[in-house]
């Protein structure tokens, strides 16, 4: 079995630098070998974890699609490369909802992927429903976030299934792991009919409401390659007792 990978996006969190360094510290110091650590922070943190040498690698919550030039405020994939950031999300649903289209995410991806960056292209439904309308619209949606992403250049895209209504403090909390299952294979078949026998390589992390409890469930009976954790990443004693259980020791 590949070691699963558990990444931590931290959003618009900490406040302080200070903060920040307080819990990458005790994130760092834990040994967790079942497992690669993931930690997104924001961007302008960055520079100052990856410049010291640790267990853990580091991602960016975005990047810009272009590599140079007036677009004040962005910053480019290969610049988040040369910060030290190994990964990237891209399309985050918070991201889609100041308007950031499938288009945009596309180019995104590509831009990534170009930098060679993992890549983790974030997709979900808002709703449930009982027709199966869900299906079509995360067919559509990882289609067109994908389009123009060709099938020899692949190496390093992760998909994150992250249904909207499992989000935040606000939600329904974490899907069932059945559920996960089903939608997991869903999109599996969804990226097979997109770039053939290639897409059997391309990790499935599902987000939402993850926490301690819920993790070994999500993992094992959801059957997916890693978890996308937000509001408990923050917390560094709960980040690491969601990795252990991910690695199956005890905390
Ligand atoms: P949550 O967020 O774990 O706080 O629900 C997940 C995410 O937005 O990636």
């Amino acid at each position: 079995m590949s070691k699963k990978l558990v990444v931590a996006n931290w959003k618009l969190n900490p406040s302080t630098l200070e903060e920040a360094d307080r819990i990458i510290k005790i994130i760092s110091r834990a040994k967790i070998t079942g497992a690669t650590l993931v930690v997104c922070p924001p961007a302008v943190f960055l520079g100052r974890f990856t410049s010291r040498k640790m267990s853990l690698s580091f991602g960016v919550q975005d990047i810009f699609y272009e590599t140079a030039g007036a677009f004040t405020g962005e910053y480019s994939a290969l610049m988040a490369k040369s910060t030290g950031a190994r990964f990237a999300i891209v399309g985050h649903s918070e991201r889609r909802a100041y308007g950031e289209t499938n288009k945009i995410v596309a180019k995104k991806v590509e831009a990534s992927l170009k930098a060679k960056l993992g890549t983790i292209l974030c997709v979900g439904e808002k709703e449930r429903d009982t027709h199966g309308h869900y299906l079509s619209y995360l067919k559509a949606q990882i289609d067109e976030s994908l389009e123009g992403v060709s099938k020899n250049h692949i190496d390093g895209l992760i998909i994150a299934y992250e249904p909207l209504w499992t989000i935040g403090e606000r939600s329904r909390g974490a899907m069932e792991a059945r559920d996960l299952h089903e939608t997991a294979l869903f999109v599996r078949k969804v990226l097979h009919d997109y770039f053939g026998k290639k897409a059997l390589s391309i990790p499935i992390l599902y987000g939402g409401s993850v926490d301690s409890e819920n993790a070994r469930t999500l993992i094992i009976d959801g059957q997916v390659d890693g978890l996308l954790i937000g509001r408990e990443s923050i917390k560094p004693e709960h980040f690491l007792k969601i990795a252990r259980s991910v690695t199956g020791a005890k905390s």
